[in-house]
């Protein structure tokens, strides 16, 4: 076999295990601009997502008449929280419900109780959210204890 023959077999083959993504609806180079914190901030209290959430070691005002199940941001994970999940979190909401809490508690019907902003919210405003949300949770990973025996 020549040199080159081997290069098109190894080509065709990178293509077929991960190269070529023929899925129209792929997220692949899906890729939003960078949002700026502090305005996210803005975007999350004028808002009013603290309404239904609270972040984990941030002081927010309450908003008055609220009294639903908070659901926090931030904080400890076990995982780190991507920019595409909290994107989908909050335009998408009923795609996967946050962990951690009791189906009937945050939805209905399978339905996320979480308002759909779509129609209002600007991708400016959404990005903004992301940028300031994402740095709020820490990812810790999961803590084993082993035991130890004395000699
Ligand atoms: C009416 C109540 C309500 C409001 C207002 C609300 N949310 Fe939510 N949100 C929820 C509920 C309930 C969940 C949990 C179910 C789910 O994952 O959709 C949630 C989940 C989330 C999650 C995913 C959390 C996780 O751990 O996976 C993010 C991020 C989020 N909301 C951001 C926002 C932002 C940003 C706003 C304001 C633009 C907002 N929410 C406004 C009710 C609300």
């Amino acid at each position: 076999m020549t040199k080159l023959s081997v290069l098109m077999i190894l080509a065709g083959f990178s293509l077929a295990v991960g190269g070529c993504d023929s899925d129209p609806m792929s997220e692949v180079g899906f890729r939003l601009p960078d949002g700026d914190a502090k305005n996210g901030r803005e975007a999350f209290l004028y808002m009013q997502c603290n309404q239904c959430h609270t972040i984990s070691g941030v002081e927010l005002p309450v908003v008055p008449l609220a009294d639903p199940p908070y659901v926090e941001l931030g904080g400890k994970v076990s995982q780190v929280k991507t920019y595409g999940q909290l994107v989908t979190a909050i335009i998408n909401p009923s795609h996967k419900l946050a962990d951690g809490y009791a189906e009937e508690l945050v939805s209905e019907d399978g339905e996320s109780n979480m308002y759909v902003y779509n129609a209002h919210m600007t991708v400016q405003e959404l990005i903004d959210l992301v940028a300031y949300l994402q740095p709020l949770y820490e990812v810790t990973p999961p803590q084993y204890y082993y035991r130890v025996y004395p000699y």
